[in-house]
């Protein structure tokens, strides 16, 4: 497939082609797979949830490297989808899941996506769309209409939601899961063969992936690629992450994300109303000075509490 380089994938990714089927592309009944919430320990390995890529050791570098980020949201949309599945709007006793689920998303969720989707065009894209003959614009159209929906699910009230807001949750939640999913599906067919075109090195990439992680991805994608990669992967992905990222990573992100992200999400789909101590977290379990969203990129003044 394309002009790879065996070498470019550092040794251990096999260089095995993958087959794209027409079913693979189906995204009409997507269906993600289950992946525990656990607040100690890792995921065991199972399979990747995306349609398109179906095994981390059959495929090569260029088709996993979308998987790193959208395996994490894809593991969100399924975590989502329980929660929104596990509540009844009509039922007076569970609205403070409208508020619960809306402070998460904000929190967690919102500013994950959109520094995906700002690192793509302004990183990851733009780094191979010059290089190449022809470009999908029907990408950041995409982007477009996704921020659309998820602004949309912003701006539902907070404080006071009524059942009207629950119906409404529920079904924009489920879009925006839908639109997403195809949106990275693809993606997920496009860009290997971009990166193939453009001559792109693994090495390339290793560098540009640097700069996707945050303190809002980094642990959910290291997590979620216990799952889809395994043990092996882990290590591979955090040998090329410079060693300061990983000390912010285990030692201050890690955490919180688990705590606040999955422990509020968990409390949601679990109906557990205790959630506002789960969510108190991000202050509790987050008490060091904290840098902005990339520290090892810009300056080093520090932000006190969340950035
Ligand atoms: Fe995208
Ligand atoms: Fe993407």
């Amino acid at each position: 497939m394309g002009n790879s380089n065996s070498s470019d994938s550092g040794g251990d990714i096999p260089n095995t082609n993958i087959e794209l089927t027409e079913n693979a592309r189906d995204n009409s009944s997507r269906t993600f797979t289950e992946i525990p919430i656990l607040l100690q320990g890792n995921p065991l390995q199972t399979v990747p949830s995306s349609s398109v890529v179906t095994s981390y050791v059959l495929a090569e570098w260029q088709e996993i490297v979308l998987l790193f980020p959208h395996e994490f949201y894809r593991f969100y949309f399924g975590l989502m989808l329980k929660a929104m599945n596990n509540f009844n709007p009509d039922d007076e006793e569970q609205q403070w899941k409208i508020s619960a689920f809306l402070r998460w998303y904000k929190e967690w969720f919102y500013p994950a996506l959109l520094s995906h989707h700002n690192y793509e065009e302004n990183i990851l894209f733009a780094w191979i769309k010059e290089k190449v003959s022809d470009w999908p614009e029907q990408i950041e159209a995409d982007h477009a209409e996704l921020l659309k929906n998820m602004n949309t699910i912003k701006a539902l009230g907070e404080s006071q939601p009524s059942p009207e807001d629950g119906k409404q949750l529920k079904e924009l939640v489920k879009e925006l899961v839908r639109f997403a999913s195809e949106h990275f599906a693809k993606e997920e067919e496009f860009f290997p063969k971009k990166l193939r075109e453009a001559n792109a090195t693994y090495q390339e990439w290793v560098a540009k992936n640097i700069e996707e992680q945050t303190k809002k991805t980094l642990p959910g994608v290291i997590y979620v690629l216990h799952s889809w990669g395994g043990e092996k992967a882990v290590e591979k992905l955090r040998s090329e992450l410079p060693g300061h990222i990983l000390m912010m990573n285990d030692q201050f992100w890690d955490s919180p994300w688990r705590k606040s992200s999955l422990g509020g999400l968990q409390d949601i789909i679990a109906g557990n109303t205790q959630l506002d101590d789960q969510v108190s977290c991000l202050e509790a379990c987050n008490p060091f000075t904290v840098y902005g969203e990339k520290p090892w990129l810009g300056s080093r003044t520090p932000v006190r509490g969340r950035a």
